[in-house]
Formats: structure tokens, sequence, C-alpha cells
């Protein structure tokens, strides 16, 4: 049963509470409605990523209720903090550095040094995260490869049975998504166009790399994040549905593990009890404990147990996937970014 909950005192508290306990709720922003999970709860993000029927782990942006919020979570630059002033709360969503004392999990980053923050505006947003007190991780409310829902009908449509609530809080005014810029480079780069025009930020900041045409589908996985080869992958060489680590490896496990493997060095088990919700929540943490750990051993690579083709398994084992294949970029994006944009 998904709550429809009305934008009042008392449904914003509910709707606080239910985040607070690790639950998914929507609610509108200006630009569309987002489904909001606590992002410093990596089991929450997990269910968002399953409520979607997401078959990868998209980076999720992290709403904040002020720019103070946001840099907390993000190192700010001086562009950044501009920006913020000319459009924040609004339709722009910034990439930046994560900060040390980010309290965002992994997961809501799928994994990556960068997270994107934004203030969004609406009342019924600004008073769900004044509720909440911590920022909301959210991607558009909509199925994976569906269209971004900007009313609470919407949501529902596409999302009821699978959510705990819905926030009602009107038609959204902007009703198509932020407009994404990556400042975590030497250049700015526009990742995807949206509700703030690119014209405007270049006003303000100068000129902007544009990777994404501006004929782009404003859907959920837009080329320039994936080909800016930003995703996070292991160093260590990872081998895919290993029954056990071979000789030097460290083991990603999966579920209960043999007697034989009990000895084994360097483990970390995704899941003990099989859960794939509870394996998509530990899995970045996991990649990079191997991966440090497993090089200061002095190991050769990280072996990964199988994990089941079905639900969230579909999007760990696309990332352990990823992982696996030949990286010949990896380590450069600063040469990639030129061969996209040029
Ligand atoms: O208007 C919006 O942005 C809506 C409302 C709910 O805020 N949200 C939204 O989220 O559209 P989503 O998940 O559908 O799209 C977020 C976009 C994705 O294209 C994602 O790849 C990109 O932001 N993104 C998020 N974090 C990133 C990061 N660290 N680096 C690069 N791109 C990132
Ligand atoms: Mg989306």
């Amino acid at each position: 049963m998904t709550e429809r909950l009305r934008a009042d005192p008392a449904g914003i508290a509910r709707a606080a509470r239910l985040l607070d306990a690790g639950r998914l709720v929507a609610f509108g922003t200006e630009t569309v409605y987002g489904l909001g999970a606590d992002a410093g709860n990596a089991m929450a993000v997990a269910a968002v990523f399953e409520a979607k029927r997401r078959p990868h782990f998209n980076p999720l942006i992290a709403h904040c209720l002020d720019a103070d919020a946001a840099f907390r979570e993000v190192c700010a630059t001086d562009l950044a903090r501009r920006l913020a002033d000319a459009f924040w709360p609004g339709p722009l969503t910034l990439v930046l550095p994560r900060a040390p004392g980010s309290t965002v999990c992994a997961l809501a980053a799928a994994g990556l040094a960068t997270l994107a923050v934004r203030v969004p505006d609406g009342a019924g947003a600004g008073a769900l995260l004044r509720a909440f007190g911590r920022p909301i991780a959210a991607p558009s409310a909509n199925p994976s490869g569906g269209v971004s829902p900007s009313t609470a009908d919407h949501v529902m449509d596409g999302l009821a049975g699978r959510i705990d609530a819905v926030l009602e809080c009107g038609p959204c005014a902007v009703g198509l998504e932020s407009t994404v810029l990556d400042l975590s480079g030497a250049m700015p780069v526009l990742l995807r166009p949206g509700g703030v025009p690119v014209e405007a930020i270049e006003r303000l900041i100068g000129p902007v790399l544009r990777v994404a045409p501006s004929s782009t589908p404003m859907q959920d996985a837009p080329v320039a994040p994936g080909m800016l080869a930003s995703h996070y992958a292991p160093s260590l060489p990872v081998r895919l549905d290993a029954p056990g680590p071979g000789r030097g490896e460290a083991l990603l496990a999966f579920g209960p593990l043999p007697d034989a493997l009990r000895e084994t060095g360097l483990v970390w088990n995704l899941s003990p009890r099989g859960d794939l919700r509870e394996a998509a929540a530990r899995l970045f943490s996991g990649l990079r404990h191997l991966d440090d750990e497993g090089r200061a051993q002095g190991l050769t690579g990280i072996a990964a147990m199988p994990v089941p083709a079905e639900g969230l398994g579909l999007a760990i084992r696309d990332r352990l996937q990823r992982a696996a294949a030949p990286r010949p970029m990896a380590g450069r994006p600063a040469a990639l970014l030129q061969r996209v944009v040029g």
C-alpha cells in the first residue's frame, strides 16, 4: 500500500518519520517528483533502485535544505558558491568532490568520489527537508526508462504499491529535470540540460563544456555520466562468478560461506543471508575495502562469487561486469573527456 499524504504539517511529519525509518517517500519538487530515501541509509537507497527496477546503479542527487547543508556534503568551489547564490533553491544540480565528512552513503553516489547536490524549490520539498533534517537522495519517481512524473498521480501510475508514500505537492512548476553541471574538473561540464538554461549559467561563470546535446531526451540514462567514465571501478582485476578465491585473490562473497572458504584470507560478504538489497547496500564499500586492503596485502585480484541475475542482482552484476571489463581509459577521465567533446 502506498499512502497518499497531504503536504500539511501532519503529512510532512509522517513523511519525515517514514524516511527516518528507512522507507521510500515520493515528493514534489519544482522540476519533477523525486523518489526520496534517507541519503545516509544504504539499505533505503538500495530499495530506491529496487522500486525503480533499475538494471544498473546511476548516481543519485542528494537534495539539501539550503546551500550550507549542501556544502557540508561536497567541497564547494568559488564557482559553485556563485551558482548556488544565483540559482538555489532551483533546478540546478552541481557535481562536486565529496566532502570528507559527507553523510551520504556510497551507494547513493554509485561509489563515485563526486556527489551531485541540489537545493530544490517548492514548498513541499522544502518543508520535508526541514522536517527530516538531513539530505534526501532522490532520482525521478518513475520506473526505470519511463517518463519523469510531474504530478502525484503520475507517481502512483508508475510506482503504486512499490513505495511507502507519496507527498502530494501539486503539479511541478518547471516540469522537466534539473540542469546537471559537473564542477569537479578543470572546466565546468554540462551533463544534462534542464530547468536552468546553460546560457544563464555561462553569463555568470563563463564557458561551459557541452557533452550532452540539447536534444538529449530527459531519461534515466543520459549518455554523459557513463561516457565520462566517472563510474567507480577497483584497480585490482575482478573475476566474475568465481566459486572461490584463486591464489592471491580477495573474495567478494554472497550468501552463506561454504566450509571450505571459511579460512579464506581477505573476504567481504555482500550478504551472508543472501539478501540482494543488503548486497546492493554493501557493494561499493566492499569493492573499495577489498581493493585497498588487497593491494596493501599484495593481492592481485578480486574473485566475485555469483549473484543471482534477478531484481537488484541485475544491477549488482552490471556493476561487477563493468569492474571486470578491460579499462583502457581507467584513471584518465580528462583524456576521455577531451575525446567526448573534441
Ligand atoms: O530535477 C531533478 O534533477 C530530479 C528531481 C527529483 O530532483 N531528479 C532527477 O534525478 O532527475 P535522476 O536520478 O533521474 O537524474 C540524476 C542525474 C542522472 O543523469 C545522474 O547520472 C546524474 O544526475 N548524476 C548524479 N550524480 C552524479 C555524479 N556524481 N556524477 C555525474 N552525474 C551524476
Ligand atoms: Mg530520471
